[in-house]
């Protein structure tokens, strides 16, 4: 399988994407679930699970029994394995779901439609495997606006280099409600919204913030990792001061853009 841009720098150890944008997970997690109604006795996939986020809250609400979950990642499917235990996890990407059809009661993917490699084809697969009725619904980042992190993130590296706007996520396709909403109707769900959701998470300091970022670990680790030395410091230092944060604990929130319809 030829990953999508980005989905490669998700080859990285649990513990780096819990500590970069796994912080949000849980929070965005129960937003996601509550605006695809999802409800006791459902059978439910999770679509792009990481180490597993979704997958888990999901176990707390149905029972881990009840709960499938795919990632293209072996790293992070084996976490999610690993952390929901009872779930069945594979090795698979949205766009080859390894079920039959009508086989969920709700298919959900967080943070993940941007990421696919084909996403009409990757949506199109989680319509075809819930039930009719049944919810289709995933989370986005708002990559453009209110995702702090990451907007201030890529406002620091285009500051001090102009090409870095090739990377900056805000490029990348269905990050916006109108071109959600429309991959959703094209796919052939009916009853489409698109909601906001505002989460947070908590730093001991900008160093809690800025360590992962040195392991590589997603599109702005990655684009940390090809930074030489001294302008990764510079580029620290930008980070920090458009953050506004320091050596104090410090919270930041996040907006995404919740997607949902019926199939
Ligand atoms: C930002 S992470 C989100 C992980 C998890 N859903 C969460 O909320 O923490 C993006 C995930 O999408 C996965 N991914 C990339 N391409 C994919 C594809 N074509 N189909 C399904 N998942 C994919 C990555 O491996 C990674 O785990």
């Amino acid at each position: 399988m030829q990953d999508a841009p980005g989905a490669a720098t998700f080859r990285t150890p649990a513990d780096a994407y819990d500590r970069h944008i796994g912080r949000y997970g849980h929070e965005l997690a129960q937003a996601l679930i509550e605006a695809a109604g999802v409800r006791a006795g459902d059978r439910a996939l999770d679509v792009g699970c990481g180490p597993g986020a979704l997958a888990s809250e999901l176990a707390g609400l149905l029972g881990a029994e009840h709960v499938s979950a795919v990632d293209p990642s072996a790293p992070l499917a084996a976490a999610c394995r690993r952390r929901v235990p009872g779930a069945r996890v594979e090795l698979a990407p949205a766009e080859a779901l390894p079920f039959g059809d009508a086989a969920f009661d709700c298919a959900l993917a967080q943070l993940v439609v941007n990421f696919m490699t084909d996403p009409p084809s990757g949506v199109r697969e989680m319509r075809r495997v819930t039930r009719s009725g049944g919810a289709v619904a995933a989370a986005v980042w708002d990559y453009g606006g209110e995702m702090t992190l990451l907007r201030r993130f890529w406002d620091a590296a285009v500051a001090l280099d102009p090409s870095a706007a090739d990377r900056d996520e805000s490029g990348m396709p269905f990050c916006t409600p109108g071109e959600l909403g429309e991959l959703w109707s094209r796919a052939g769900l009916a009853d489409v919204r698109v909601v906001p959701a505002v989460v947070g998470a908590g730093y001991t300091g900008f160093e809690d913030l800025w360590q992962p970022l040195e392991t590589g670990v997603g599109p702005s680790g990655a684009y940390v990792a090809t930074l030489p030395p001294a302008r990764r410091t510079a580029f620290k230092a930008e980070l920090r001061r458009r953050l506004g944060v320091g050596d104090e604990p410090f919270r930041l929130t996040a907006r995404a853009w919740v997607v949902s319809g019926r199939r």
